[in-house]
């Protein structure tokens, strides 16, 4: 009950703010693995990609994300692409319980063109980039998930409710249809 939640997914899918709202609901500490890396850089990730490069980018977030192992009573939101090294894997495991959050494409894709802060999205054909990368990365999430949640068509506030009975903090009363056990 008292371990350490780590949200991931692909951009768009809501772990910010839905991790703000599951830490304030539990009286936990939150942080965000994007947050921590601009404030250690000064920087924000759109400018980080463009002056080190995605690699390097990928160096920090692991940096970032070596110093919540101790740490207790968390909410951990990550970057959607946090996932994609095996240590950070690791990591994220040793953290807390990892918790997937997903919602179909179009979902995803509407949420996370809202804002010009995804240097991967900001190309061409934003649309054939997003698809790709996500086709590529589900079954990452998948292999690293602890839980999954599906949000399709869940408003932030139902979400919430679904990942506080899925990890036991509420008694839901019917079985949770998104739970990856199902
Ligand atoms: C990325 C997702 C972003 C951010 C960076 C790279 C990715 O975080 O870490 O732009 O590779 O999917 P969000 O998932 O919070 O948008």
């Amino acid at each position: 009950m008292e371990s350490n939640i780590v949200l991931i997914g692909f951009m768009g899918c809501g772990k910010s703010s839905i991790g703000r709202r599951l830490a304030t609901s539990l009286g936990y500490k939150f942080s965000d693995s994007d947050e921590l890396v601009t404030l250690h850089q000064g920087r924000s990730v759109a400018e980080i990609f463009a002056e080190e490069g995605e690699e390097n980018f990928r160096e920090m977030e692991t940096g970032q994300l070596s110093g919540l192992t101790t740490e207790r009573r968390l909410v951990l939101a990550t970057g959607g692409g946090a996932v994609l090294r095996a240590r950070n894997r690791e990591l994220l495991h040793q953290i807390g319980k990892v918790v997937w959050l997903h919602a179909d494409p179009e979902t995803l894709f509407e949420r996370a063109s809202r804002n010009r802060k995804r240097p991967l999205l900001e190309v061409e054909n934003p649309r054939s980039t997003f698809d790709s990368l996500l086709e590529s990365r589900l079954p990452v999430y998948e292999e690293t998930a602890d839980l999954k949640i599906d949000a399709t068509g869940l408003s932030h506030e139902q979400t919430l409710e679904e990942i506080l009975v899925l990890l036991g903090f509420r008694s839901g009363d019917r079985s949770s249809p998104h739970s990856k056990t199902d």
